[in-house]
């Protein structure tokens, strides 16, 4: 198969390039702003470039035309972000996404589209269910809320395209993915910027405090990325995965954002023989990211869907969390 991987230099899509690489399967490209994260990935069947997806249209239906399936991972994903640029999340995570539907939908080409967990918004439910639980999006004045909006539009999108019969794809709805290359490290005591992960290794490497947003006492299911790129990979070939969105993340992961830095913590002491001797400072959700930030609190994903084509995420949320320490370490 002729495999395109559009944000092929972000976290998840480093790791996905990678997999495929060594599986040695597909004809490869690769294309994202940045190659760092993929530097060391060759293969005479890989092609990658570097540019800006967004400055040059034409670039994207030369990918779309190449390809039997093109991989979309084109986005931030950093509440952060959210909040501090609600217009440049709504540019790139939907309107440069609708254009590779758009291409996809012209060219015939199949879409493997990723979309995020905070679709489903504030639960209703135990569990998040693929194509049941409805989507609940917090106020307009919490514009944290762009970012999932944006996505569960682009996937109304493409549902409504496949409806028609005009396109094929697969969707995610990646979990709390964690890894090594996740996110950047910060100096001690920054609030804002990189995902909770990176934000905890960063205290734990410079003995610098903890920010518990709003207590810490959300939950989240923090999940391996090899078990997830697994999921990923188990929908290629199947025909059973078309026109489906999936859940990607492990319910048996899950954990508070305390239970989280109590855990890496305790693996810091495990991994390295020192002490983080800082302390885990309460902070409100304002404060740490400013005005319009608004949290939720996760019920884990129900995975039956993925779980039907033969996926199986085996790595326990204390594995999942010694792994990405290590890169880090
Ligand atoms: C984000 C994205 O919006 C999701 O689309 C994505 O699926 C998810 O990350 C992901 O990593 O996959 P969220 O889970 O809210 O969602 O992102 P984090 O920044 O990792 O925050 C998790 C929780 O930790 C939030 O409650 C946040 O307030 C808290 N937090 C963050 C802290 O308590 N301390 C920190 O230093 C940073």
């Amino acid at each position: 198969m002729r495999l395109a991987i559009l944000g092929a230099g972000g976290f998840l899509g480093s790791h996905l390039l990678e997999r495929l690489v060594l599986d040695g399967e597909h004809d490869l490209r690769a294309v994202d702003i940045s190659a760092d994260k993929i530097a060391g990935v060759e293969s005479a069947r890989l092609e990658v470039t570097v540019a800006d997806l967004g400055a040059s249209p034409d670039l994207v239906d030369d990918f779309v035309q190449w390809s039997d399936a093109v991989i979309d991972l084109v986005a931030v994903a950093n509440p952060s972000l959210y909040v501090e640029s609600p217009l440049d999340v709504f540019e790139l995570n939907f309107m440069k996404n609708l254009d590779v539907v758009r291409s996809c939908v012209e060219h015939h080409t199949r879409l493997i589209q990723f979309s995020t967990s905070e679709i489903y918004g504030q639960p209703t439910g135990e569990r998040y269910l693929e194509d049941e639980s409805p989507l609940v999006m917090g106020p307009v004045s919490k514009q944290r809320w762009i970012y999932g909006s944006a996505k569960a539009m682009l996937e109304r999108v493409i549902h409504a395209y496949g409806l028609e019969d005009r396109l094929d794809y697969v969707v995610f709805r990646p979990f709390n993915i964690i890894g090594p290359r996740l996110d950047y490290l910060v100096p001690a005591g920054t609030l804002g910027g990189p995902r909770v992960f990176a934000h905890f290794m960063s205290a734990l490497l410079t003995n610098g405090p903890m920010h518990l947003v709003n207590g810490g006492t959300v939950r989240r299911c923090f999940t391996h990325v090899d078990d997830a790129i697994s999921g990923v990979l188990a929908t290629l070939d199947d025909p059973r995965a078309n026109r489906q969105a999936f859940n990607l993340g492990n319910p048996d992961n899950e954990t508070t954002i305390r239970g989280l830095a109590e855990l890496m913590v305790d693996l810091y002491t495990e991994l390295t023989g020192s002490h983080w001797t800082n302390e885990l400072v309460d902070i409100s959700g304002e404060a740490f990211y400013g005005t319009g930030y608004e949290d939720t609190n996760r019920v884990p994903p129900d995975v039956a869907k993925l779980r039907a084509l033969g996926w199986r995420p085996d790595r326990d949320l204390k594995q999942t969390v010694r792994d990405s320490m290590r890169y880090y370490l």
